[in-house]
This record gives C-alpha cells, structure tokens and sequence, in this order.
C-alpha cells in the first residue's frame, strides 16, 4: 500500500471527521477469526491455481497465523486509521512479511471478503442460539418432569379457564422456542453459500477456483451471481428475524415469570440468584432478569427494524451503507444469548408452589366446561348445555358458592338430566385427564410429550 491509503489516485488524506466517521474496526473488529479463515482459503486456492507462487503463499499463511495467534494474545495493534478489520490484518500481514502481504488481495476484493466473513459470523452464531435454544428447552423438559402432578389455571384473556398442567405450559414455551429453532437452522442453512470470487462486483479476470474455496470454508456452493453475493444481506434479515421473534417468546415467557412470581399469583418463587432487592423497601424480591429480558426485545426487534431500513432501496451491487449491518446483528445475537443465558439460569432455579397453584383452581369456576360437557355427552346439545352451565355459575356466584357446593336440586332445577354422577365431573384432576387427547393435558400425554421432547433433544446431541 502506498502512503495514500487509496494508491495512486488520492493525494489528499482523508479528512479526519470523513476518517473517523467510515470507520468500523471498532464493530468489524470481532470478525477477526472469520477474516483470517477466509483469507487463508483464498491464498492457499490462489497457490493451487499458480496465481501465487507456493513460497509466497506460504509466507501469507504463516504471516496470518502469527497475526491469529498475537489477536488471541490481546497484543495486536488495532488500528482506526486503518478503517475496517480486513485492512488493519493486511496492513499488518504487509509490515510482518512485505511484498508477498501485497500479494494476498489478488483477484479479491473488501466486498466479497466482508460478504464471506459476515456469513461465516453468522452461520456460527446461529448455531451457538440454537445451542443455546436447547439448553434451555433441557431445562423446561427437566421442569416439566419434576412438576407433572402439579395442577394449576391455564388462562384465556387472563382469566382462568380450564385447569392444566403446569408441566404442560412449560412445554408449550418449549414449543414455541423449538420453532425459532427451526428459523434459525433454516436461515444457517440458506445463508451457507460462498461469496468469494465475486471480488467488487463482477467476478475477476484471474484462473479462480470458487468451488475450492467455498468448500475449505464450509460453504455448499459458491453463490450462482456476483453482484448478488456482493449486494445483499437477506441472509442477515432472516436471521435477525429469527431471532426477533424468538425475543418476543422470550418476552413472552419472562412476562409469566414476572407475573406467577407477583404476591398477586405466588405460583412460583424465583431464587435469589436470579432477583434483586430494592435500595429503599427492605422487603422486596424483584424479577429483574426476567423484566430485562422481556425490555430487551426492544433493541432486536429495533435491529431487525435498522437492517431493514437500512436495505430498503439500495441499488447494486455493494453500498457502503452496508458497512452498518454489523452493529445491528451483532447486538441482536449477543441479546439473545444472553436472555437464553439467564432465564434457562432463572427457570431452572425457580421453585413452584403446588398448593398456591392448586388453591387458585378452586376459584374462577373453571369445572364450567365440564358442567357443560357432562349434559352434552348425555344428548344435549353443546349450545343449550353451555347456557345451562352458566346458568349455574350465576347462581354459585350468587350464593358465594363453587359449583361442587351447590345442590344437586339446583342442577336439577336447571335441567332435568342431572343426576348425582355431575359431582364427578367437577373435580379438577379429572377434567383434566378427561382431555386425553393428542398435545392435551391429560397425564399420559404430558408424559409422552416429555419424553418426545427429551428424545429430540438427544437426537440433536447425538447429530
Ligand atoms: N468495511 C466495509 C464494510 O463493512 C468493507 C467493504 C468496503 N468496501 C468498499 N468498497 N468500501 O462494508
């Protein structure tokens, strides 16, 4: 490189607001490893191809690996005049090993090299959430086996409904978080392809073996058009989107963590590893992981919004616009390990109260359904059965009563198929297993569905 950082065409340095304003070492920087990788692909394919003699291919390779090994000791220099990771590595490779550093950008170019570190980032990122996805789905199949006989209100609009599973609902979480797993694998597997060889945006004019590198890189397959590999970043809003709906799950969750551990539910206690006091009311064990994570949705959502906006309207092929989309997916994927870090953390180390769960089912009328289900399954039709039920609940909460408190008279009153076997019916645990249907809540299916859980998740270990 000469003293201008841009060779020949520039005589003037870069204005230090324009200088300090373009660069990205700061944000690029982590792409280190990624960077070095790819670099080492192309030089050895360049040698392969006798684009470069094997001599300097050589001293490129070793060049890098020392470069490598001082970045993982904390003593390279990071440069921001040098503007982004790719130049400070090659100004470095060129100041340890001269003219054959030089050598190292042949038939290449910043575009495709950002393009494959970005995917390279990104296709391990996903796989680090996705492990961090089962680590806590681990922890909810634990719970899940651990609580299968506590019984609690599942809840619709809030209100109590029917009664449940506590184990149920925490495999329901599991569910919803196996699927963003799914998105996740899905967009690691579509971003999976080599940008490398498409140099600025028109491919090169050296002998170049695309497949070679995309293959010593992991990738499928080069990707099928240059200006395409070089200009887009879908595989960025897939995986960003992934992740943003796996934070609002994530909010999901830790708004029921917030809530079942209020005095107002008390269905849980979460331990004090995983809540903090108050500076002024002694008294007070606050859900602050939890409410962090549900508040940290906010900034993946906000990056997926960024990236998005970001894209909207570039032409091709590269923009320097695209320079910001690490920020933005950076800090979507370090929110999201974390907020999977500390509720699996929360969740694991959270008791449950069985009979504060238990006492709850005894208000709410959530027998209802079963008063219903108990006249229809005798020939009445559901309609006129649920208007009978309800009739009934008015006169419980009339009287100050549960359903099982009134007398048998006034069901009799309200219809005359009653008879004393209705009483069966309002029992929580049997309404329960009476819903012995497949992804129901009856005992059995929990259990089944546990261990289905437990299976997949070994699959997975396994794989
Ligand atoms: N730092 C740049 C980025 O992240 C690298 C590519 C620069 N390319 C260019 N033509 N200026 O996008």
């Amino acid at each position: 490189m000469s003293d201008k950082a841009w060779g020949g065409r520039f005589e003037q340095e870069l204005d230090a607001i324009a200088a300090r304003f373009s660069a990205s070492v700061d944000v690029d920087g982590r792409l280190w490893p990624q960077d070095i990788e790819g670099s080492i692909a192309h030089v050895r394919m360049l040698a392969d191809r006798n684009i470069l003699s094997a001599d300097d291919a050589e001293q490129i390779v070793t060049g890098l690996g020392t470069i490598r090994a001082s970045i993982e000791r904390g003593e390279f220099q990071w440069d921001e005049s040098k503007e982004d990771v790719h130049m400070n590595i090659e100004a470095a490779l060129s100041s340890a090993i001269g003219d054959a550093g030089g050598r190292l950008h042949t038939g290449r170019s910043r575009n495709d090299q950002v393009a494959t570190d970005m995917r390279l980032w990104t296709r391990q990122a996903c796989d680090s959430v996705v492990a961090d996805i089962d680590a806590l789905l681990e922890v909810l199949a634990d719970k899940a086996d651990g609580h299968l006989d506590f019984l609690m209100p599942g809840y619709t609009h809030l209100q109590r409904a029917q009664p449940v599973r506590l184990a149920h609902h925490l495999l329901a979480w599991a569910e919803m978080l196996d699927r963003d797993r799914g998105r996740l694998v899905d967009a690691a597997k579509r971003m999976n392809e080599s940008p490398l060889g498409s140099a600025a945006l028109a491919g090169t004019t050296f002998p170049i073996d695309r497949a070679a590198t995309a293959e010593a890189l992991g990738f499928d397959r080069p990707m099928l058009n240059s200006l395409d590999a070089v200009g887009s970043r879908d595989f960025l809003l897939e995986a960003v989107s992934a992740l943003a709906i796996c934070s609002v799950h994530l909010s999901r969750i830790a708004e029921e963590l917030v809530l079942w551990s209020s005095q107002e539910f008390a269905f849980m206690q979460m331990s004090d590893a995983f809540t903090t006091g108050s500076s002024i009311m002694p008294q007070k064990k606050n859900p602050d992981m939890p409410e962090l994570v549900r508040g940290k949705t906010g900034r993946v959502v906000g990056s997926l919004v960024n990236l998005m906006v970001m894209l909207k309207g570039l032409p091709l092929a590269y923009n320097r616009d695209l320079q910001e989309d690490k920020a933005p997916v950076f800090d979507a994927f370090d929110t999201v390990h974390d907020c999977l870090a500390v509720l699996s953390g929360a969740i694991a180390s959270a008791t449950f109260d069985k009979g504060r769960m238990a006492d709850a089912l005894q208000s709410g009328f959530l027998d209802a359904t079963e008063v219903a289900d108990w006249l229809a399954l005798r020939g009445v039709p559901f309609r006129e059965a649920h208007h009978v039920a309800g009739k009934l609940v008015q006169q419980a909460v009339q009287q100050g009563k549960t359903l099982s408190q009134l007398p048998l008279e006034s069901y009799q009153a309200a219809h005359e198929a009653f008879d004393d076997t209705v009483f069966r019916a309002l029992n929580m645990e049997a309404a329960i297993e009476r819903r012995d249907v497949p992804g129901g809540p009856a005992r059995g299916r929990v259990a089944a569905a546990i261990a289905e859980l437990r299976g997949r998740l070994q699959t997975r270990r396994g794989a």
